[in-house]
């Protein structure tokens, strides 16, 4: 009996079963999460979006095929990869930053770092320079070697999606609908381009001309910033006017003033249990600050290879 249980109890904590781990390359390449960070310090010096777009790569990676690095790889003649989807081209920005991360590893850690690692810490980066809330993220991911645009323009939810929507989208990657309206937050920074809201503004249907669970003020400068004309493609605005750069909790009180900018953030006020936990993020910082590093905690193990699965990129652009 004794000696089945302690058998069962081996295998349950053996390595055979690879696992995520803080500090993975602790004796690897002891400086990985360091330089990662230096990294990103000197990129968001020069531009500070680059923190929200680096956050918004390491979801698009997280959803598609998981936290697997899948969404850095470049276009071949052969494949159309993930980058190339609309979801993700032409509006992700960051790449550079993990690239030239990259390149640093290889020089001192030939093959040791994987580029899903390098974006999930590059992300947890950003939001400790655009929060200030520093949290540590388990590492020892491996990198995929596919990447299809077909299945980030299937998988990743549209700005158009209702609460049902999100919330199925969300759950069909084990993350809950509180988990989904914290993770949402991350809208407090950043920018979007005129074309994912603009149907709230003109022609909203065949009865309304505007979405009006948009505030009418904040619509009429919308429109000012977002023409009719057909040449707002390259057009962007804040998605938190007030602080754009802090990873705060105004993007609630936002959504709670009918000013949240996309229908997937107005949405999240359209039923009296999600408007509660919108207040509750609203008027709790520290609630929400906590929630969201757990939320991105857990999204950075979705999906994720491990052990001997995978490989690890030279360049996070190709797979090797
Ligand atoms: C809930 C479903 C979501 C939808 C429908 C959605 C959609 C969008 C869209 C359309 C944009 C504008 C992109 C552009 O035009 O440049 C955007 C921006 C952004 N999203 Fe989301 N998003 C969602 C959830 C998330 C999550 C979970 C995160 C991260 C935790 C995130 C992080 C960001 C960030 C940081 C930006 C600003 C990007 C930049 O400034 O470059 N989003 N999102
Ligand atoms: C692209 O396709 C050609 C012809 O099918 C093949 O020889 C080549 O190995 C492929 N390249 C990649 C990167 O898959
Ligand atoms: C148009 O939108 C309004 C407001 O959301 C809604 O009440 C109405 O049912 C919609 N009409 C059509 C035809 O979809």
């Amino acid at each position: 009996m004794f000696i089945v249980l302690l058998i069962v109890c081996l295998c349950l904590f053996s390595p055979l079963e690879a696992q995520l781990q803080v500090g993975f390359y602790r004796k690897s390449c002891p400086k990985a999460e360091l330089i990662v960070r230096d990294e990103v310090r000197k990129a968001l010096t020069k531009n500070i979006g680059l923190a929200a777009g680096l956050v918004r790569i390491h979801f698009h990676d997280a959803f598609v095929r998981g936290a697997d690095g899948s969404v850095l790889i470049d276009s071949t003649a052969n494949n159309t990869a993930e980058k190339s989807s609309p979801p993700n081209n032409p509006s992700l920005r960051g790449f550079e930053v993990i690239d030239s991360a990259k390149k640093r590893l290889e020089l001192v850690c030939k093959r040791k770092v994987s580029c899903a690692d390098i974006l999930t810490f590059a992300a947890r980066d950003s939001v400790f320079f655009s929060m200030g809330l520093y949290y540590s993220v388990p590492s020892g991911r491996r990198d995929g070697r596919v990447s299809l645009a077909s299945e980030a323009l299937r998988i990743l939810p549209p700005p158009t999606s209702n609460l049902n929507q999100l919330t199925q989208s969300f759950a069909s990657k084990g993350l809950t609908q509180d988990e989904m309206i914290t993770l949402s937050g991350a809208h407090s920074i950043g920018r979007s381009h005129c074309n994912a809201f603009t149907n709230r503004l003109y022609n909203f249907n065949s009865t309304v001309k505007q979405d009006p669970s948009l505030d009418p003020t904040y619509a009429a400068q919308l429109k000012r910033s977002c023409p009719n004309n057909g040449n707002s493609a390259n057009l962007v605005v804040s998605l938190d006017p007030a602080t754009p750069n802090k990873l705060d909790t105004n993007y609630y009180k936002l959504i709670l003033a009918k000013r949240g900018l996309l229908t997937s953030d107005q949405t999240l006020v359209s039923t009296q249990a999600t408007a509660a936990k919108v207040r509750a993020n609203a008027n709790n910082a520290k609630l929400f600050q906590q929630k969201f590093a757990a939320a991105m905690v857990k999204m950075g193990k979705i999906g994720v290879l491990t052990g001997k699965q995978g490989e690890i990129r030279s360049v996070c652009t190709k797979i090797n």
